[in-house]
């Protein structure tokens, strides 16, 4: 029996869109085996439970690549990570899925192998790269290549995410991204991912909050979380060091000192008045990605 351990993840990081993300200590559990025959899907919602799982495919993709065909295939998942909250539980599947298939059939794949695997399943790869490698990355497609770096992140930030209880699919929210956007926009967003970038580089938090900012996807998807802005808001009321959107939402996540436990309390207060729409979660980053090994 394989387990395997994946991180959540937040993609566009600030203005990082389709290309920032971070591994978060999060952690989806999968327990995947090859077994005599058949299907057998457990720990998930009985829509699940069939050969459109998620994680399913993702093994059928690589078992068609390396050309080996299991006998049957039992997973069990332990998840953490909420489903459809811009956190990363459809990485972790495919990730999770890939590297159980690719150690079941022999090993065939590297990970970047497995990276480029997942990146086409997924279709952008700023979930899929931290959640294989850990850390903070940067990963663009480059001739039909997912070419990726680490960035490093000052010990002294922490992440607290705010989560809501509504769902929003990426479908949706990708659904409601204009066609094109200005120039004015784009140099906006290149302008601050490269102040975010120099900024986490020499801990220079005092920028975080305008390198942070974004204008090609948060605006539009806002428009399909109630309460985004007020959320937002308050946050830069108690003086986070800088706020987002997560992956596609919904969401939020706010960057804060290490040990700046009363941004914690008062943002919990300060939700109060959505009726317990917004839960939070302090987490810190995940240096290691998924990690794959063999159990009794
Ligand atoms: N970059 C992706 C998006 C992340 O914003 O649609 C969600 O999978």
């Amino acid at each position: 029996m394989l387990e395997i351990k994946v991180p959540a993840t937040s993609a566009n990081f600030g203005p990082g869109f389709d290309s920032l993300g971070v591994a978060l200590d999060l952690y989806n559990k999968f327990y995947i085996e090859e077994i005599e025959e058949g299907i057998i899907i457990e720990g998930c919602d009985e829509v699940y439970k069939g050969k459109e799982n998620l994680i399913y495919k993702s093994m059928e993709e690589c078992f068609k690549i390396v050309n080996y065909i299991p006998k049957g295939v039992h997973i069990k998942v332990e998840a953490q990570i909420p489903l459809s909250r811009g956190l990363g539980s459809s990485a972790s599947c495919i990730v999770a899925g890939l590297l159980a298939a690719n150690e079941i059939s022999g090993n065939k794949l590297n990970k970047k192998d497995i990276l480029n695997l997942a990146t086409k399943i997924e279709d952008h790869s700023d979930n899929i790269t931290p959640a294989l490698f850990g850390g903070m990355t940067v990963s663009i497609s480059h001739k039909e290549e997912t070419l990726f770096n680490s960035i490093s992140v000052p010990d002294k930030i922490c992440f607290c995410a705010i989560i809501p209880k509504f769902k929003l699919s990426t479908k949706e929210a990708r659904a409601v991204l204009p066609k094109e956007v200005s120039y004015k926009d784009a140099v906006f967003n290149i302008s601050r991912v490269s102040m975010l970038i120099s900024s986490l580089y020499n801990s220079n938090l005092n920028l975080l909050k305008v390198a942070c900012e974004d204008r090609i996807h948060e605006s539009y998807r806002g428009t399909l979380i109630d309460n985004f802005e007020e959320v937002i808001s308050i946050c830069e009321e108690l003086k986070c060091l800088g706020v987002f959107l997560s992956g596609a939402g919904p969401t939020v996540i706010a960057l804060v000192e290490e040990g700046n436990l009363e941004f914690f309390k008062r943002l919990k207060e300060r939700l109060i008045i959505f009726n317990s729409t917004w839960s939070i979660k302090k987490l810190r980053l995940d240096n290691f990605g998924a990690v794959i090994k063999e159990i009794k």
